[in-house]
């Protein structure tokens, strides 16, 4: 069992200790884990040099992340709840899988995939909604040895298709279709048209969830049902190296295709446990709910492995905050008793908007403590939620993490750390950041602002772009020499306290969904009519974030004039999916651009957020007329 930390002296002790000596800090927590063989060395770290990075934790450690969840808590555990589904309609009967049950159903369906010839190392896809069988799906591929690649169910067939051929998957699992709201999305639909895409794929293994009718293809699709059917639920772990990869997720950077960020076995286990436990001071009986889907970090680290660890009871919600009405969040806090909350800030804001009788009409009382993570978190969020969910008396933990981290990374510790709104806080043990100028100096003492770097590794990292390592290094480790750069803007206050500002990189934050905005543009350019397009943020009251797009198109006649814009949305939804579709559309002649041909961005940012007047210097524009323009357009865009 990993021990809480239960005051901020014993934080900052342990905080110290961690940077004093990381390999005794870690290597202690990691005994409590079950081994087959223990590590050599607790780290062995470069992030420069040839073929950097090259991090490795638990070095030659053996394992199997599923037995530290199963086998380990069983003797205590067996009959207490791991999952609780919460279906996306309410009057839909709840499922609650005991740690047993949860490892049988594992256990078996690691069976059916070994059945049907998955083998450790191959990558398997994953396109499921929020079912207990997602969870199931990639515990399984853990227990066997595969990896998980699981792709949100929001994705559209060829962003899908993009992930599955870059890991070449050669399974993918879904259903015949998914719920969201009123919505039934034809999950399996999607699937075929990818698929069709992706040479690796020799079968597709289907879920039956929403029983309505799919294409069947004799040979490649399996039912999941007939997988499992009189397959055992005996199966014995394959023991991996700490340094196995367990998953991959695919995230959006500033350049190019999303990559796949790479977590491996041992490091990414014990981070998940420890921040799980540590930040949301997680206690035996508590019912923990994270609303995140597990298509992203989120949800893999705390809706899965850190809470199944732990040996918690974790919520999976199926539905949407809003549908049957805005009380949703509320009305399932009450009905389960959640004892730990953890949203999104946007959702916080949808919420606020709504009225505040939503909330007053459920009774809160079992919350001990609020989360949010994703995007920085306004005053005025963190205020309605600490006095109305919260009543005044649960902590906020605001958790500054990435995709990249694997686990939270600058958070309060709830009920520890003294909290102040829209701040994360503290790094958590084990976590060294450091602020730099645009040069790499650092940025010593408090009362600063600079760029977020990491300097020392943590067993949660990302250890490389999957296919492709010297863009993990281009990405992360080459803009300042040995650190790791998040993207992220900070200010360290005069308390030593981190208050995230936001992206640095031409990454948009959209309710808390990350978008890269050449994967926008790339895009949008596959509309027939588009010949260039630019896209930027612009601050949106509840995403957060929304999407401007500037677009220069071929010749128009009237009538195209009034669809276009529409067509564009439609060619994002079909390219990425609905999450990335601008909020803002503006047909533009023109883009403005410096002589060496690059868009200034910084100029269309300025105009998106409707502050035109100061656009800077301007000097090195090839065409300052153009930018007179698109004001005069943003006008119109933005009333609209
Ligand atoms: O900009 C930061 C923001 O979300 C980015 C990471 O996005 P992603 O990899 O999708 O992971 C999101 C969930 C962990 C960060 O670079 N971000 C995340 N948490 C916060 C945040 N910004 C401010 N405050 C936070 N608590």
């Amino acid at each position: 069992m990993i021990n809480k930390i239960t005051s901020l002296a014993e934080y900052f002790q342990k905080y110290q200790e961690s940077v004093a000596d990381p390999e005794g800090f870690w290597g202690k927590i990691a005994e409590s884990h079950h081994w087959h063989k223990k590590w050599d060395r607790v780290v062995d770290w470069r992030f420069s040099g040839p073929g950097a990075p090259d991090v490795k934790w638990f070095v030659n450690g053996k394992l199997n992340i599923t037995e530290n969840i199963f086998e380990r808590n069983m003797f205590l555990r067996k009959n207490q709840v791991a999952i609780i589904w919460e279906p996306n309609d309410p009057k839909e009967p709840v499922i609650k899988l005991t740690y047993g049950e949860l490892f049988d159903k594992v256990k078996q369906f690691a069976n059916g995939l070994l059945k049907l010839g998955v083998k450790r190392g191959d990558r398997v896809a994953i396109y499921l909604p929020m079912v207990p069988e997602l969870a199931i799906a990639m515990l399984a591929c853990a227990r066997i040895g595969a990896i998980h690649s699981i792709v949100f169910a929001g994705f559209s067939a060829t962003a899908l298709a993009d992930r599955v051929n870059d890991a070449t998957s050669n399974v993918v699992i879904t259903s015949d279709g998914g719920y969201r709201g009123t919505k039934s999305i034809p999950l399996k639909g999607i699937v075929d048209e990818a698929v069709a895409k992706c040479p690796s794929v020799k079968n597709v293994i289907v879920l039956k969830h929403t029983n309505e009718e799919i294409n069947f293809v004799n040979g490649r699709d399996v039912w999941w049902h007939d997988l499992i059917n009189g397959v055992s639920t005996e199966n014995i772990a394959e023991v991996m190296d700490a340094e196995d990869i367990l998953f991959i997720l695919y995230t959006s950077g500033s350049t190019g295709k999303p990559k796949g960020v790479v977590h491996t076995t041992a490091g990414y286990m014990v981070y998940a446990e420890y921040t799980f436990k540590n930040v949301f001071q997680y206690s035996d009986g508590d019912i923990f709910w994270c609303t995140a889907d597990i298509g992203w970090v989120t949800g893999h680290s705390y809706i899965v492995y850190g809470p199944l660890l732990t040996g918690a009871t974790t919520i999976m919600f199926e539905g949407v905050p809003t549908w049957p009405d805005a009380g949703r969040f509320w009305e399932t806090i009450d009905k389960h008793k959640v004892t730990q909350f953890y949203t999104a800030p946007t959702a916080i804001r949808a919420l606020m908007a709504q009225g505040d009788n939503w909330v007053s009409n459920h009774n809160l009382s079992s919350l001990k403590v609020l989360g949010t993570v994703g995007e920085p978190i306004n005053e005025e969020a963190w205020r309605w939620y600490h006095a109305l969910v919260g009543k005044g008396k649960c902590p906020i933990v605001d958790t500054w993490w990435q995709t990249e981290t694997g686990g939270i990374m600058i958070t309060p510790l709830a009920g520890i750390t003294p909290t102040k709104p829209s701040l994360a806080t503290l790094p958590l043990p084990g976590v060294q950041p450091i602020l730099v100028d645009p040069e790499g100096k650092e940025l010593k003492g408090n009362g600063v602002e600079g760029i977020l770097c990491i300097k020392f590794p943590w067993p949660g990292m990302l250890r490389t772009t999957y296919g492709d390592h010297p863009r993990c290094f281009q990405t992360y480790f080459s803009a300042f020499p040995n650190l790791y750069l998040t993207g992220d803007g900070a200010k360290r206050d005069e308390e030593g306290y981190y208050r995230i500002i936001g992206r640095i990189d031409d990454v948009i934050n959209v309710s808390g969904h990350r978008i890269g905005t050449a994967e926008v543009e790339d895009a949008i350019n596959q509309h027939p009519k588009v010949i260039e397009s630019a896209v930027v943020g612009y601050p949106h009251d509840i995403k957060g974030s929304g999407i401007y797009a500037y677009v220069i198109c071929e010749d128009l006649t009237d009538a195209e004039l009034k669809t276009i814009e529409n067509e564009i949305r439609e060619t994002v939804n079909k390219f990425i999916g609905a999450i990335a579709k601008p909020d803002k559309i503006q047909i533009v002649s023109g883009l403005p651009k410096t002589r060496s041909g690059k868009i200034m961005r910084r100029i269309l940012r300025k105009i998106g957020e409707g502050d035109a007047t100061n656009l800077g210097d301007t000097s090195t524009l090839l065409d300052p007329g153009v930018v007179d323009e698109i004001i005069d357009g943003a006008k119109v865009a933005v009333k609209r």
